[in-house]
């Protein structure tokens, strides 16, 4: 491939581009970054919304964090880190402040165009990149840590991580190109062609050619389990033996097995679906979301909520008085509590029950009213879960949770018990966090359901003009 005649430097650079792990320690001078940065945000997009944002890390503390974290030790050689994002957030501001319409997070097809455009972006910087001398490699592994990552670069609702790419002078040559599929296998001319089982082993053979790997009695475990585990026993039988008769670990018994393990891809489906919805993105939940929108305009009566930290706290505050009200007109005792991991304690004199309620209080503005209102983090070294079960042991109640959510034009209250929830709406599987779904379809289940109490308050403004 190495003497191959080009037609031009821009070919010419893109068969012999290749992805680098190696970094010198020079630095990137800051109109060459600019540049490159210039030529990712110039690559086509969808509707030209740019629906991304670039997170540029320098700082060596946080690289080495991403390091660990993603357990590649070269990210924290490299100077620059980019951190490419879907970033519908900044749109949707932009729509607000224009009075335009605005649904893409709850959109499927523009989740699937602005994924695109992601990657697009990305992809045109590492290309102007590679043409002024730099190299670069992506890191998947940010998926494993979605919320981490999240927290880490205080992203918004609206802003889903997708991509690192690490950036930097190669450290000494440039890394050599890889194998790939010819384009007679890839290409099909008008419509698609079934390849002959040799054909697809002779294409595979060419790419990985030299890259059979030793038998290790680790790896055939590591192997025979991942097997056993997705396909059972028989399939892992007849690959134990296939990889016996060959007399070394074949690659994509490799890809499969060992590295992108066929069962541990398959995990944590349903943990994303929850993490999307967490990140703002709620397309797969939402049914009916016309009629839902409709009913989400601001009513000409209803004043507007201004977020703020101190807003925060008064509503928080008027979430816990309100569920101390229903529940003291309902024949209860019932008392704040601060620093403990509940906020109310509340005893009914006639059944002795006595409960320790934590209340998530929250604004939704128009059109995110259905958005989840999350419960108990995991991700804490103390999870949320486990300081509410201490501060019930503590106080002898039973753990339930309460739900305060305020739009322009009414607010909702709901209350029930951890156990309710559990069983009723969490979902069996590990997540990163536990949520209140506040969908059409979730609030009618609540409807259904006598254990789950809930209040609906309106607001109607009637005389409440202020400053013209
Ligand atoms: C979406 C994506 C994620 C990747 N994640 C990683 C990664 O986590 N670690 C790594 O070393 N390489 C990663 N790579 C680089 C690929 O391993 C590399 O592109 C592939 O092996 C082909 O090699 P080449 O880029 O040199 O042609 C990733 C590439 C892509 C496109």
């Amino acid at each position: 491939m190495k003497d191959r005649e080009y037609p031009n430097q821009m070919t010419k650079l893109l068969m012999e581009r290749a992805s680098c792990r190696s970094f010198s320690e020079e630095k990137i001078p800051p109109d060459v970054l600019r540049l490159v940065l210039e030529a990712g945000t110039h690559a086509p997009n969808g509707w030209n919304l740019q629906p991304y944002s670039i997170i540029k890390i320098e700082n060596d503390e946080t690289k080495q964090k991403l390091a660990e974290m993603c357990g590649q030790g070269f990210i924290s050689q490299a100077p620059v880190l980019l951190l490419f994002c879907i970033d519908w957030y900044r749109v949707e501001r932009w729509a607000r402040l224009s009075v335009a319409p605005f649904t893409a997070t709850r959109s499927f097809r523009h989740f699937w165009i602005s994924f695109q455009d992601t990657i697009l972006c990305a992809q045109n910087l590492c290309t102007a990149a590679d043409s002024m001398g730099l190299g670069s490699v992506y890191v998947g592994a940010v998926v494993e840590f979605l919320a981490d990552v999240r927290d880490m670069f205080q992203l918004p609702q609206g802003v889903l991580p997708v991509v690192l790419l690490c950036l930097g002078y190669p450290k000494t040559t440039r890394p050599q190109p890889q194998r790939k599929l010819s384009v007679d296998v890839i290409v099909h001319s008008e419509r698609y062609r079934e390849m002959e089982d040799q054909e697809i082993i002779d294409a595979f053979g060419e790419k990985y050619h030299g890259q059979e790997l030793e038998i290790t009695e680790e790896r055939l475990e590591t192997i025979t389990e991942v097997c056993r585990e997705v396909h059972g026993e028989e399939f892992a039988r007849r690959c134990l033996a296939r990889i016996d008769e060959n007399g070394y670990i074949n690659r994509a018994q490799r890809d499969f097995g060992l590295e992108c393990r066929a069962d541990s891809m398959l995990e944590g489906n349903e943990r994303y679906l929850g993490l999307m919805e967490e990140f703002g993105f709620d397309w797969f939940e939402v049914e009916d979301e016309i009629a839902e929108l409709h009913h989400a305009q601001v009513g000409e009566s209803n004043v507007e909520i201004i977020k703020g930290s101190r807003h925060q706290k008064i509503i928080g505050d008027f979430g816990e008085n309100l569920i101390c009200n229903w529940l003291s007109r309902s024949g209860f005792e019932v008392a704040l509590v601060d620093h403990t991991g509940i906020d109310v304690v509340a005893y009914h004199p006639p059944t002795k029950q006595r409960l320790g309620i934590t209340v998530k209080s929250r604004t939704r503005d128009v059109g995110k009213q259905d958005e989840s209102v999350n419960l108990l983090s995991y991700q804490k070294v103390k999870s949320d879960r486990v300081k509410l079960s201490d501060a019930c042991n503590a106080f002898a109640c039973e753990p339930w949770i309460a739900v305060y959510v305020e739009t322009p034009e009414y607010a909702d209250v709901y209350l029930t018990s951890l156990e309710n929830f559990d069983r009723e709406y969490r979902g069996g599987k590990a997540k990163s966090i536990d949520t209140w779904k506040m969908t059409k379809k979730y609030k009618e289940r609540y409807e259904q359901d006598s254990n789950v109490k809930h209040i609906r308050i309106e607001f109607h403004a009637t005389n409440w003009e202020w400053f013209g």
